[in-house]
């Protein structure tokens, strides 16, 4: 089997990911790359609704097991139609978020054990780690404002967390880091677009060429 590139996109809320990964694959394609971009949770009709269930602002009552169970579901039917089919036509896969987002928000964030949310994730996921992720950094507070600046972007369920559980996030995608340096990038977000751009430009394209 041809094996493409599984590159994922991370980051706290705010970091401006949705918009720059549609540049990332521009650029990859002008390289004479053949690109998948996809997002969780989402990316197929059955993950997308999961996604209504997890981000609907009206259920507060959901449990925090039942939240990371969803999403480590809405995984594995985006991995099983979208991102392993891809991979196997030898396509790079720019997926925005993937297990690490659950290891930082469930896991971390809302205290149910990284390890443990790690294990419900290996059954969805069965190994398939990602080749390379790229963590777009931003203060949780300067992120939180842009979002709520942007008109085209509505607050979900999450994003209505108090300040305190978004600063949460960001240390548990520090604490996956420090596990996994060698599969991270790190990007500072919090500078403008052009910048952002010229530093995830030249880190891919050291990543891939190796
Ligand atoms: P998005 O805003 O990047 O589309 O992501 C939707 C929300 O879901 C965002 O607040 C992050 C959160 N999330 C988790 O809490 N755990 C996960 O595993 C994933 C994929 C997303």
């Amino acid at each position: 089997m041809s094996r493409g590139m599984f590159i994922t996109i991370e980051g706290p809320e705010g970091a401006g990911k949705t918009t720059i990964i549609k540049y990332i694959a521009e650029f990859l394609q002008e390289n004479g790359f053949d690109v998948a971009v996809t997002r969780e949770p989402g990316g197929v009709p059955i993950s997308e609704q999961i996604r209504q269930v997890i981000l609907n602002k009206d259920n507060t009552t959901m449990d925090g097991r039942t939240e990371a169970l969803l999403y480590a579901a809405a995984r594995r039917q985006h991995l099983v139609e979208v991102v392993i089919p891809a991979l196997e036509k030898g396509q790079i896969v720019l997926c925005d978020r993937f297990i690490d987002s659950s290891l930082a928000y469930q896991g971390f964030a809302r205290g149910l054990g990284m390890d443990e949310v790690f294990k419900i994730n290996q059954f969805a996921i069965e190994n398939l780690m990602p080749d390379l992720t790229l963590f777009f950094d931003i203060e949780p507070a300067e992120g939180l404002q842009r979002i709520r600046m942007s008109k085209s972007r509505e607050m979900n369920r999450l994003d209505l967390e108090e300040l305190d559980f978004h600063q949460k996030v960001r240390e548990g995608y520090f604490k996956v880091i420090d596990q996994s340096k060698e599969r991270f990038c790190i990007i500072d977000a919090s500078q403008d677009l052009a910048g952002v751009l010229s530093q995830t430009k030249n880190k891919l394209l050291e990543r891939i060429k190796k």
